[in-house]
């Protein structure tokens, strides 16, 4: 039932790009410049005549809601707020019918997102769900949504449902933005084949896989981490020191890298390894002087970098390269190695990585 994989966590890791394919396969519509969502296309005026769009969610859902943000106020340039589910259901929110309510669940049966869901129908929103498990709680709730056809997540660690989260709200964010006239007809294009080469690249992301392994033998027995990233990638860094933290039991902190000098950067000494997402494009020359800022101190530096990057690769102790891509989609690919470090230093330590102590994989109690 593990295919051959030692833990489900690795097999639904090494699915990725058969899930990502899944998920916009028949609604990427690459030659005729299309995507096609039903959900979607049933409530056009809706989105269109949103204000703004607020995402609800927990844990790593909650990220890829984050990753979500910056998708579509870049593409579509709609405002969007990301809310803890837990914090939003008890705070007396602010909704109005002007809201769209994107909802985004791997279960499907999350207790706080579901209460928040219930919360903003009765202020009169239109909730869109973004659900894995077909017919669960929450997506029968909702007043449409998008599955996104991952396969069956067994491991208590979120991987696949989260890049697959993130395909679907890209797509959806490319829709609207055509909609809207918000993003130019080439840059849309652009991103739809760039999309569909998303699979592909995880693929070559994955034979990063032994790197991996070396560098999270190293770093086993620290007691700490950091993650640092920005911009599309920031949430990266927080969902990378979230999989450290439920299946390895290390302390991890993710930041924008930015705010590092606000606070974090008094933490850093020899005994610190610090993982920066510092791709291309993504304020590459800010992150390479965060980067300097850490090596001056002896901090050591896993960087997550474009293939053939040189800047940072003098800097780092180790470097894990990805392929290129465009910089809103490269969450889809920095995220990979992330989640072979969570994994590879968890079984070094002999933790039991596919059910972690105190944690369930459906949390459907508050
Ligand atoms: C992290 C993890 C949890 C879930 C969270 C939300 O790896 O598994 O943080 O992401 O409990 O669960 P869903 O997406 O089912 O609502």
């Amino acid at each position: 039932e593990k295919g051959g994989y030692d833990h489900f966590m690795l097999k639904e890791i090494f699915e990725q790009p058969n899930a990502i394919r899944d998920t916009y396969r028949g609604r990427l519509l690459v030659n005729e410049a299309i995507v096609k969502m039903a959900g979607v296309e049933d409530n056009m005026k809706k989105f269109l005549n949103a204000e703004r769009i607020i995402v609800v969610a927990c844990g790593t859902s909650w990220h890829a809601g984050l990753v979500s943000e910056y998708i579509f106020e870049e593409f579509a340039r709609i405002p969007v707020e990301v809310e803890y589910a837990s914090e939003f259901r008890y705070r007396n929110p602010i909704i109005t019918e002007k809201d769209v309510v994107i909802a985004i669940s791997q279960s499907g049966e999350t207790a706080d997102t579901m209460a928040a869901i219930k919360l903003a129908k009765s202020k009169g929103a239109f909730v869109f769900g973004v659900c894995n498990v077909v017919g669960s709680s929450i997506s029968r709730e909702t007043d449409a949504g998008a599955y996104t056809h991952a396969g069956p997540e067994i491991g208590v660690a979120s991987t696949k449902a989260f890049t697959t989260q993130i395909t679907v709200l890209t797509l959806i964010a490319l829709r609207l933005a055509r909609a809207k006239g918000t993003m130019s007809s080439s840059d849309y294009r652009l991103h739809l084949q760039e999309l569909e080469l998303i699979p592909e690249k995880v693929e070559k992301t994955l034979l990063s896989d032994d790197h991996v392994k070396e560098i999270s033998a190293i770093y086993k027995d620290a007691t700490n981490f950091l993650y640092l990233g920005r911009g599309f990638n920031f949430p990266v860094a927080l969902e990378g020191a979230l999989k450290l933290k439920e299946i390895s039991y290390i302390h991890a902190e993710g930041y924008p890298a930015a705010e590092m000098k606000h606070g974090p950067i008094a933490l850093i000494d020899e005994q610190m390894p610090v993982v920066v997402i510092a791709t291309r494009k993504g304020h590459y020359e800010k992150v390479v002087s965060n980067i300097q800022e850490i090596k001056s101190r002896k901090g050591k530096i896993i960087a997550i970098v474009t293939e053939g990057d040189v800047s940072v690769k003098e800097l780092a102790d180790h470097v894990i390269e990805i392929p290129a891509s465009e910089e809103a989609l490269s969450p889809l690919l920095t995220t990979i190695p992330l989640q072979l470090l969570s994994y590879y230093i968890a079984v070094m330590r002999e933790c039991n990585v596919d059910q972690p102590r105190n944690l369930a994989k459906s949390v459907t109690v508050e």
